[in-house]
């Protein structure tokens, strides 16, 4: 197959829907790429599409339930359009389709093609023979996928923006008892240093100014450099932050277990890499984590965010909880609500634990009702939110450097973001979009902060 662009008559059209986490959005940027060289350019508007892709999550029984009723509706939208219009392919990627590959088929008679998030290098072949045949990929290939999958040209990146995705680890060996994500994502592997600092690179050359390394446990990041040794994350950082352009780094999702010194010690001293640390623990109660297998008690997580802040005071700490496993009495949930209170989260998500097919947790007894879920949800929600709201308050009169990224949501405005990762709009020139600036912040808003640029005048006020 040639790189060169495809003829007019080739010129085909993809619709892509994702759901689901980071990782999914990398994913999909990623297929686009992949079809790109077989004359596919990316649409909006499902009608005029060649091919329809959901690209899928798989990790609470919601966001799987979703994707049929989606499928429904693309169903009847193709139904609708009457014999004469051109055929459109619908096909499901990402972790639904992982987990449940045949089952999607039996169920959803409408879809032509099913493959994992390991086969998306093969993509094009596998559209081609969705024309003729119904197929299911959900094979985890000997081949390095990263390998097999196209750059984006450059002008692609660029209409991209000035952020980026970068997946440097995928999948996961750590089987928390409530977790679809090792059998959806498979074991864990991290890409070569040099494939990931050249991606990074190509994403400077075309603008980018702050990537965010992606990982189911990013921070178990071991690729191997030009030599055949292990690298760490905190070590890749620093080679990262070498590359001239990139001027902001960030990471996600880490595991306590994986917290490295290596890895506490780069915040300490790489001002590129952001004061701002995604840490779940999911539960405040011992007994609970053990029953999770998250093989780390509450106290060790919290002397992990303790050495993270002595390294850099101002670390902003978000995590992610789950109330309602199976088991979880009153006092294991006030364990939890108790350790919100101590870390003082700048920002959290907070689930209702959700029986997954095929994970422990799912036999376990002692599964706890739905009102209970909720109730407990609800408590746990309003106390993350006083902190948040706490958070984002005390920035109030501070200055901090805010990335310009685009126009913000009113005409004259501008809008980016703080290194604590908050929103932050201003009243500015669409011309700094591109800038990292020094930001007054003035005020908050909803979900955002106000903030003006402080200039050599308005500093001296
Ligand atoms: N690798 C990350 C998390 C990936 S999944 C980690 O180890 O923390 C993202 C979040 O979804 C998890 O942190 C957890 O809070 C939530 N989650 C995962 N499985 C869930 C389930 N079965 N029910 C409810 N929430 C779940
Ligand atoms: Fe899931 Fe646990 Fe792996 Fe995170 S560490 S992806 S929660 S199994
Ligand atoms: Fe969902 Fe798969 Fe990500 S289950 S959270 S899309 S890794």
């Amino acid at each position: 197959m040639s790189d060169n662009p495809a003829p007019q008559s080739n010129a085909r059209k993809v619709f892509i829907k994702t759901y689901g986490c980071q990782m999914n959005v990398y994913d999909s940027d990623r297929m686009t790429d992949a079809l790109a060289p077989h004359g596919y350019t990316p649409t909006t508007d499902m009608g005029e599409a060649d091919l329809v892709l959901l690209n899928t999550c798989h990790i609470r029984e919601k966001a799987a339930e979703k994707v049929y009723s989606e499928l429904g509706r693309i169903r009847d939208f193709r139904d609708e359009r009457g014999p004469g219009a051109k055929k459109m392919l619908i096909g499901v990627a990402g972790c639904v389709a992982q987990a449940e590959g045949e089952e999607i088929m039996a169920r959803a008679p409408a879809v032509d093609l099913v493959f994992g998030p390991q086969s998306y290098h093969r993509l094009p072949d596998l559209v081609e023979r969705a024309r003729t045949e119904r197929v299911v990929d959900t094979e985890f290939p000997e081949e390095d996928k990263f390998a097999h999958l196209p750059a984006p040209r450059r002008e692609v990146t660029i209409s991209r923006g000035l952020t980026a995705f970068l997946t440097v680890q995928e999948g996961c060996d750590k089987f928390c008892s409530f977790c679809v994500v090792p059998y959806t994502r498979g074991a864990e592997v991290s890409r070569p240093v040099a494939q990931v600092l050249a991606e990074a690179r190509a994403l400077a050359d075309a603008g980018v100014r702050e990537i965010t390394l992606l990982g189911q446990n990013v921070n178990a990041y071991h690729g191997l450099d030009a030599a055949g040794q292990p690298v760490s994350l905190g070590a890749l950082c620093h080679r990262l932050a070498e590359i001239e352009g990139i001027a902001r780094i960030r990471y996600t999702t880490s595991h306590p277990r994986d917290m490295d010194d290596e890895l506490i010690a780069a915040h300490r001293d790489l001002d590129k890499l952001m004061p701002y640390l995604h840490l779940p623990v999911q539960s405040g109660s011992d007994a609970i984590l053990k029953a999770m297998n998250r093989r780390h008690t509450a106290a060790e997580y919290i002397d992990i965010i303790g050495r993270m802040r002595e390294a850099r005071p101002d670390m902003a700490i978000s995590g992610d909880f789950i109330v309602g496993f199976p088991g979880e009495t009153d006092a294991d949930f006030e364990a939890t609500v108790e350790i919100v209170r101590t870390i003082g989260y700048a920002s959290a998500f907070s689930f209702k634990y959700s029986s997954r097919p095929g994970t422990p947790g799912a036999g376990m007894d002692n599964q706890i009702e739905e009102h209970v879920k909720a109730e407990r949800l609800d408590i746990l929600q309003a106390e993350i939110t006083r902190h948040s709201q706490a958070f984002n308050a005390g920035c109030v009169g501070m200055t901090f450097p805010v990335l310009i990224e685009k126009p913000g949501r009113n005409p004259g405005q501008v809008a980016g973001r703080s290194p604590y990762l908050q929103a932050v709009h201003i009243t500015a020139d669409a011309g700094l979009i591109g800038q990292i600036l020094p930001v007054e912040i003035i005020g908050l808003a909803k979900n955002s902060l106000e903030g003006r640029i402080v200039t050599a005048a308005t500093a001296a006020v």
